[in-house]
């Protein structure tokens, strides 16, 4: 079929606007620009938008204009890094000459890794299986650009952090949602596993945000068994590690070696902003991984890798936080359910707890909003973590101060009575 120019204009856009000389286009999405033949962002890119973000920004506006609001969105530390990284960090600024590091990152701060797996869970990892990253976030792209291929089917549990699915899609591999439920802790089982038909990869998070629920040593030997059994790549998000309320996280790599896991500096070293994390990778992954890194973010950022040798020396700051931590999770699981909130996910790790809400409403987001304009506090409607039930839900996060919770149960109680 011949396509005339006019036609052209309308297959793309729908709106042809004609200029003497040129034509233009105005695409759907330009991300602004309009100008002569301006190209469309590429498909791969219409990924969702964190959502959020958007509650955090109303909330900025909020507080722009004089309001006040507790933050239960953030899912991040409100403390600064351990005041040895934040040492560490200065001395490299007077003395390093911050250059490029190898893509792996520095010697010393893979050999404390890897000494860190030995110290928590009595594993015996090699330095040069360790990849520094920037955060988690940059150890999954490059981990689903080593392990899979275009068009690959890798399975991702929702609810679930919602980078996972959109990075996924935006590298041109099919996501294959899992819908967890409360009876199995909102954790896939083999049995959810077996009923989705031949797949690639599996990203799993435990403790998992938004749920905090986690996998007990069975429960994880018998999902990487699962995948071992079917070459199934596992991806074991354990950026939540140290951050548990009663028995300690299992690391997959204590069932098998051969999983790829995915860490980071951001929260249980308080460090977010430090944009640092770690993968543990397979030998059979080594050369892919680091033929990656090397192209895409040459290194992680040399001053926090310098700085982040210390936060294994810190490990009493961080266990000051886990305990305020522990006590804002008591506060919630104590006053969420006098304000009629009672439909909890058990909260074993992380700072978060996920509600069932639906008893009060239909739209999770319009309740949100309503709890910022009229209570002041922002909390995360659900859509973020899973797109088809999350209107039913909503995530508190208890990474703030221990007053801002009682102060949000109070409000929230009297808005219940009221
Ligand atoms: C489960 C999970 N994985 C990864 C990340 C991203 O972490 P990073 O700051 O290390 O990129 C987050 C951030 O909130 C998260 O909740």
């Amino acid at each position: 079929m011949k396509v005339s120019l006019y036609d052209r204009c309308a297959l793309h856009v729908g709106i042809p606007c004609w200029e003497p000389r040129t034509w233009w286009v105005v695409p759907k999405d330009t991300g602004g620009d309009t100008g002569p033949m301006a190209r469309r962002p590429a498909s791969r890119s219409e990924i969702s938008p964190f959502h959020v973000m958007e509650v955090m920004r109303a909330a900025e506006q909020r507080e722009a204009s004089g309001a006040e609001v507790l933050h239960l969105e953030v899912g991040q530390p409100a403390t600064a890094a351990p005041k040895g990284v934040i040492e560490a960090a200065h001395r490299a600024l007077d003395e390093d000459v911050l250059a490029y590091t190898t893509a792996g990152g520095i010697e010393p701060l893979r050999r404390r890794i890897a000494e860190h797996y030995d110290y928590w869970y009595g594993l015996d990892i090699d330095p040069d299986q360790v990849v520094v990253t920037v955060g988690a976030s940059g150890a999954f792209v490059t981990a689903f650009l080593a392990a899979f291929e275009l068009g690959d089917r890798v399975v991702v549990p929702s609810p679930g952090y919602p980078c996972y699915r959109n990075a996924l899609q935006a590298l041109g591999v099919e996501v294959v949602d899992l819908l967890t439920t409360m009876e199995t802790r909102f954790q896939p089982t083999p049995e959810l596993l077996d009923t989705l038909g031949p797949v690639d990869g599996l990203v799993l998070a435990s403790p998992s945000n938004p749920a905090g629920t986690m996998l007990d040593a069975a429960a994880m030997a018998a999902i990487t068994g699962w995948c071992a059994d079917r070459d199934v790549q596992l991806i074991s998000d354990e950026i939540y590690h140290g951050i548990t309320y009663g028995d300690p996280a299992v690391s997959a790599l204590s069932a098998d070696p051969d999983v790829i896991v995915v860490n980071s500096f951001s929260k249980y070293f308080s460090m977010t902003g430090w944009r640092l994390g770690w993968m543990i990778c397979p030998p059979r992954f080594s050369n892919a991984v680091t033929r990656i890194s090397q192209n895409v973010t040459i290194s992680a950022p040399t001053l926090s890798q310098l700085a982040a040798v210390a936060a294994f020396d810190c490990h009493d700051e961080c266990q000051a936080s886990i305990e305020r931590y522990a006590a804002n999770r008591h506060v919630l699981l104590e006053g969420l359910p006098k304000a009629g909130i009672d439909r909890l996910a058990p909260a074993d790790g992380a700072f978060y707890i996920y509600a069932d809400v639906s008893h009060l409403t239909d739209d999770a987001s319009a309740l949100c909003t309503s709890w910022l304009d009229e209570l002041g506090i922002a909390v995360t409607p659900g859509i973020d973590f899973d797109p088809t039930r999350g209107h039913h839900y909503v995530r508190f996060s208890f990474a703030g101060s221990t007053e801002d919770m009682q102060e949000a149960v109070r409000r929230l109680q009297n808005w219940a009575a009221g």
